[in-house]
This record gives structure tokens, C-alpha cells and sequence, in this order.
């Protein structure tokens, strides 16, 4: 960790209390932030129109059968909890006051390319976008921004709205919740997925075909409005918050495919025959929890650094590593927990099939722990439970040993890991927010 950041966190550390709860009230996550998430939802579907209905039809369907939000919750109550910090507080807000300096929210909901020129036509903004016409018609003058007026220095308006919510901040939430849904648009075609959120999925219901292109069309609008926020830091943090969660897919399908390669497999069990004898291989662990991080918990943890980024956390501030800290052993914990669920609930609970992961082939973490309890799962493992009755026997494996409950203490570790890292805030009631938040993603039961 850089120098500063360390001992800054050191300060903060001796400065913060002993107990690990916020002296600020409590309150739920979900409920308080209930007409944000409403309002930025409504906006966000205006922001999926096409000029091809179909296209607009599958982009809309997850987020009219919505998630629990909790990427944009993480956005919103991170940016709560430390706007005002930063060393470029003021400037950030100045800027989302001051109209020509490209933080406000009609510039932010300006339409997102330029019409006539991308024919980028949504039926939702007919005044803001053009239908595709014959090239070299003659365009209306059009409107220029007048030069901003930047704010007089040495005295900028003084802000006491510590924990005021940036229009670049909430168009963050969008982004990440837009993000995360095109990935599941891929996701259900990978998984061949029937259901999500008590629904039928996406490719059930349009095909693989339109999911796949439906969640490319939502990365598009996503990437328009992420070059929007003109914060390269933060383009630099989504994008490769897209590349992870490729890398993240890829290395669960890798997983799966060097087992089924015999000879790759040989060549690494001969090598080490102690490794094929011990019963939990600290590889597979490895190679869960990097999995883990890149599917699930970089978009919490870059998402959470970018909104503290966008609130003016300068480099070599310490704020948008506690963000980045937290958001990281949050996503963790909330993987973990999926995994545990997958096992514990029934498909109607969980909106999806429950025991996927095993007829996927996936050892998840409970699996892994029986592994230690039962050396007989290693070749199942090994062959993905892939002959006639390894699911049901790997399952039963898992329900005989502490496996589910081994994997839900592991997550309980990595969420307070998360409060403990959050003990570095000033108390307020975003930061007592978070640490409700994190509770409840231990607790959930769906
Ligand atoms: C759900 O996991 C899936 C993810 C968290 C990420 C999926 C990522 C990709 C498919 C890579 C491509 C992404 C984009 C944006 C192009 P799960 O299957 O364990 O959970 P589930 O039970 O909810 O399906
Ligand atoms: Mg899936």
C-alpha cells in the first residue's frame, strides 16, 4: 500500500473506536434508499430504448423483474459516506452545480450521441434522438454548451452537504446495475439458466441468441454513459471490472475443462502424487476464491472505488481503499453465500434453479470442505459429477459433512473483514448503512 494511504489508516485506525459498530443509528439499507432506487431505475430503462423493439423488449425484461439492487445501494451509501472528504470535494461538487462543467444531471441525462450522426434513435427520448434519415440533410443549429464559469478561487462554495448523493454518483449505481445485468443476460446462456428471479430467464423466453446481443446493447448504452462521467479513473475501473468478469467465467469454465483433460490432469497429479493424496488441494481453493473475486466481487469493490473516486478522493487518499477494501470481502462474502444457498434453499425460494452448481460441474466452496471430510469426492470432483448419480452422491456428500456450514463461516470471516475495514469512516448513518448491509448479505436467504 502506498506510504500516505498507510499511514493515514494507521491515524484512523488509533483513532477509531474499539467497538466495531458505528455509534451512528441504524437504519435499513434497503428501505432508505427504497425511492432512490425506484427514481434511478425508472431512469435507467429510459436510458434501453432502441429503435428495435425486440432489442428494447430483452434489455427492459431484468429490470422490470428487478434485483435486490445491492451494487447500486453499495454506490449510493459509499459515495454518502465519504462525500465531503476527498480533497476534491468541493471542486466535484461545484462542478455538479455549475451547468457547462459536466457534473450536472441534465448534462449527465443529456441524449447520449450525438443524433443524425449515430442514428442512435430511442423511441424513449423522441426529441433527444433521430430515426435513421438520408445522410446530408441539413441539421438544426445546435445548441452549445456556454464556456464554464470555473468557480473563484480562493474561497469555492462552501458545502455542508457532506453526504450529499453526486448526479455522477447515481449514474454510477445505474452503470453498475447495468453492468451486472448484462452479465447475467450472458450468464443464463452459459449456465442454459430456465429461471431467474422467479421468472423465466431471459434465453428462455427470447432464445440465446437475442440474450447474448440484448446484454451487448446494454454494455454499449452502459459504456456511453460511463465516458459521460468524464473520469478516466473511473472509465479505467469499470472497464476492467468487464474484462474480470470474463476472466472470472472463463476460469470457472478452465476449472472445468483442464479436469476433463485427461492428460493435463495426469501430468499435474503425477507431479505431485502428495497433492493427490491430500484431500483439499490448495489449488482448487485458489483458484475458487481468484474466481470468486473476478465474477462477483470486483464489480462491488471497483464500484465502490469509483464512487469515492467520483466524490474528489484524490491519489494517495485513503478513502477509496477503505471502498475498494470493503466492496472486495463484501463481494466475497455475497459469492459465498450464493454458493452456500445453492445447496441450502429450494429453486422457489432462490427465483433459480437451486443444485446448479453441482449439475454444472462446479466444486464450490462447500464441496471443496467435504473434499477434506471425504476423500471419495476428490474423483468426483475430478470428473465433474458427470457419470449417471455423482450429483446426488457429491450432494449428499456435502449434506454429511460441515461443508455449507464451513463455507457460511468463511463468509461471516470476509463480511468482517468488510465492517472491520469500514471502522476506518467517520461515523454517519451511510457507514452504520453499510455495516446493516453487510448483515444482511450474510442473513439472505434468496
Ligand atoms: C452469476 O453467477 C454470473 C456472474 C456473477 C458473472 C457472469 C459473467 C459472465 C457471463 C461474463 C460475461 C459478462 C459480460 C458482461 C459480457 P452464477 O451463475 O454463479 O449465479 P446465478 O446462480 O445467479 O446464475
Ligand atoms: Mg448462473
Amino acid at each position: 500500500m502506498h506510504r500516505r494511504v498507510h499511514n493515514q489508516c494507521l491515524r484512523l485506525c488509533r483513532r477509531s473506536q474499539s467497538s466495531l459498530a458505528s455509534q451512528a443509528p441504524r437504519l435499513d439499507p434497503f428501505k432508505a434508499l427504497a425511492p432512490q432506487l425506484t427514481e434511478l431505475r425508472s431512469s435507467l430503462v429510459t436510458m434501453l430504448g432502441s429503435g428495435h423493439p425486440a432489442i428494447t423488449e430483452i434489455t427492459e425484461y431484468y429490470f422490470l423483474h428487478p434485483s435486490k439492487q445491492v451494487r447500486p445501494v453499495i454506490v449510493l451509501l459509499l459515495a454518502q459516506a465519504t462525500n465531503g472528504l476527498g480533497g476534491d470535494w468541493q471542486k466535484k461538487l461545484w462542478e455538479s452545480q455549475c451547468e457547462g462543467a459536466g457534473g450536472s444531471a441534465r448534462e449527465l441525462d443529456r441524449t447520449m450521441t450525438r443524433p443524425k450522426v449515430l442514428n442512435d434513435w430511442n423511441p424513449h427520448m423522441p426529441s433527444e434522438t433521430a430515426k435513421f434519415n438520408p445522410l446530408f440533410e441539413m441539421l438544426p443549429k445546435r445548441h452549445r454548451l456556454p464556456k464554464p464559469v470555473f468557480p473563484p478561487s480562493p474561497s469555492p462554495p462552501t458545502p455542508t452537504l457532506a453526504n450529499t448523493v453526486l448526479p455522477t454518483q447515481k449514474r454510477l449505481a445505474q452503470i453498475v446495475e447495468m453492468m451486472h445485468t448484462a452479465s447475467l443476460l450472458h450468464d443464463d446462456v452459459i449456465d442454459e439458466s430456465a429461471l431467474r428471479r422467479g421468472a423465466p430467464s431471459a434465453p428462455a423466453s427470447y432464445g440465446n441468441k437475442l440474450s447474448i446481443l440484448g446484454g451487448n446493447f446494454v454494455l454499449g448504452r452502459a459504456s456511453a454513459a460511463l465516458s459521460r462521467l468524464g473520469d478516466s479513473e473511473v472509465t479505467e475501473l469499470i472497464a476492467s471490472v468487464l474484462s474480470n468478469l470474463v476472466e472470472g467465467e472463463i476460469l470457472q469454465m478452465r476449472e472445468v475443462k483442464m479436469e476433463e483433460d485427461a492428460d493435463i490432469t495426469k501430468v499435474f497429479l503425477d507431479a505431485d502424487k502428495q497433492r493427490r493424496s491430500t484431500p483439499t488441494s490448495r489449488d482448487a481453493w485458489n483458484i475458487y476464491l481468484q474466481k470468486t473475486y473476478l465474477k462477483t466481487a470486483s464489480l462491488m469493490a471497483k464500484g465502490a472505488r469509483s464512487a469515492v473516486v467520483l466524490g474528489g478522493c484524490k491519489e494517495g487518499e485513503v478513502w477509496k481503499e477503505i471502498a475498494y477494501a470493503y466492496g472486495r470481502n463484501l463481494g466475497i462474502a455475497f459469492q459465498l453465500v450464493d454458493d452456500v444457498l445453492d445447496y441450502e434453499s429450494a429453486s422457489a425460494t432462490l427465483g433459480k434453479p437451486g443444485g446448479a452448481d453441482l449439475q454444472l460441474g462446479l466444486a464450490t466452496g462447500p464441496a471443496l470442505y467435504a473434499w477434506e471430510e471425504h476423500p471419495e469426492m476428490g474423483d468426483l470432483i475430478e470428473r465433474k459429477f458427470e457419470k449417471p448419480g455423482d450429483v446426488e452422491l457429491a450432494r449428499d456428500y456435502v449434506l454429511r459433512s460441515s461443508g455449507v456450514q464451513r463455507t457460511r463461516a468463511l463468509a461471516q470471516a470476509y463480511a468482517d473483514k468488510a465492517k472491520e475495514v469500514l471502522q476506518l469512516l467517520p461515523d454517519s448513518e451511510a457507514k452504520a448503512g453499510l455495516e446493516v448491509l453487510t448483515e444482511r448479505v450474510i442473513g439472505r436467504k434468496s
